[in-house]
């Protein structure tokens, strides 16, 4: 029993969501239907992240944080595990922006740290030019100084961004296609995203390639054996399903015997029966437990080595030493236990083999279908790229 109350209020799968609880009632399991493999090289190769950072991470949207973990007008984030100095705020009408954090004065980095501020003014630290949340230079000590500065010329640096299912996309480059990104909101706001609260966040060092840690979310075969002793036993007998939204995936697990006893129309009631995860191009994961949601998003560095920023919502805030207690527990049960212990090393014991050579070649048997159809999708978005 939860000791919160986790009452959603009622609301409705999307169409999607419904197909794969359907086909886990009809018990259609949607396996590969033959053994398949993926090159060692595309994990190992330094050269193919490079392909693979210029087509995919420096050219499509991609999630950077919840909307959670920035609720209110007038905040500010800065965040740099992209490799990019991002500024992300809210501004007084409650949109999101994302900025390069760098002042257009002189080039300084305009907010320090890596937290949430509450700032409504953005003044840089050098000569203190002063910005509003929404990107505008207000105003600069001396203007008399500037005689051919005009101040409408000088806002903050925007990239394109959207705030669709309670999440905040950017992309690096102009003109970006978002409907992939809304598509998926309709799902993630059928989950109630938007309305969850920030509980907490941890940036991982995972030194591994970042596709191996998907990889570790695109199969249901490790999961009662790597999650043996943490979430294994809650997915023993699980029948899995899934399909595509475009580049990215769904897939559903979900358990027989309970289902029927379920309105699966009520989402609240779906999701104690059926797990749905989501694997989106290019490296971010929305896993939803029955009663709190994890997000985690990669941001590749190097071939061998990935941020993974894991980050906790929660339904609301706790009230009482025993619901942060309940919190507590499965914060630690899954950032620390099933995803850093469990599923993060399983990627850098990975690329500790895979870097020998031993094995050029990684066979995927039939359950482990999804990895092959992703990796598939990465090689497409390379092509289109050339
Ligand atoms: S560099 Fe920012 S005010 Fe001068
Ligand atoms: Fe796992």
């Amino acid at each position: 029993m939860s000791a919160v109350d986790t009452t959603y209020p009622a609301r409705r799968p999307t169409d999607g969501m419904l197909a794969l609880a359907k086909d886990i009632e009809a018990n259609h399991k949607r396996d590969a239907a033959e053994q398949s493999t993926v090159p060692a090289h595309v994990y190992t190769d330094p050269e193919y992240w490079e392909r693979e950072k210029a087509a995919i991470y420096d050219c499509l949207p991609q999630i950077l944080c919840p909307s959670a973990l920035l609720p209110d007008a007038g905040m500010a984030l800065p965040h740099d595990a992209t490799g990019r100095p991002l500024l992300i705020t809210r501004d007084a009408q409650g949109l999101v922006h994302v900025f390069l954090n760098v002042c257009r004065h002189r080039g300084t980095r305009l907010v320090e740290g890596v937290e949430v501020c509450a700032a409504k003014k953005l003044v840089c630290p050098y000569h203190a030019w002063t910005y509003s949340v929404d990107g505008r230079l207000l105003a600069l000590p001396r203007p008399d100084t500037f005689p051919d500065l005009d101040k409408a010329d000088n806002g903050l640096i925007e990239l394109p961004s959207i705030e669709t299912g309670g999440l905040i996309w950017f992309c690096p480059k102009e003109n970006p296609d978002f409907s992939y990104a809304e598509k998926l909101g309709e799902d993630f706001d059928a989950l109630g995203m938007g309305e969850q609260h920030f509980y907490r966040r941890k940036l991982h060092k995972v030194k591994g390639n970042w596709k191996l840690i998907m990889d570790a979310f695109l199969e249901s075969y490790h999961v009662t054996r790597l999650h043996a002793q943490t979430i294994g036993p809650f997915f023993k007998d699980g029948v899995t399903s899934g399909d595509m939204i475009g580049p990215h995936s769904r897939a559903a697990v979900g358990r027989l015997e309970e289902m029927e006893s379920v309105d699966l129309t009520d989402m609240a009631q779906l999701r104690r029966v059926v797990t749905f995860a989501y694997q989106l191009l290019p490296g971010a994961l929305i896993i939803p437990s029955p009663d709190y949601i994890n997000v985690m998003v990669m941001m590749p560095q190097a071939h061998d080595l990935t941020l993974v920023e894991d980050f906790m919502l929660i339904p609301e805030l706790p009230k009482t030493e025993k619901a942060r207690d309940h919190w507590e527990r499965s914060w630690a049960l899954l950032d620390g236990g099933v995803f850093a212990s469990e599923d993060f090393r399983a990627a850098e014991l990975g690329q500790q083999g895979l870097s020998t050579g031993a094995v050029p070649e990684l066979t995927l048997g039939t359950m482990e279908g999804g990895i092959r159809r992703y990796h598939e999708t990465v090689e497409e978005a390379l092509r289109a790229a050339n």
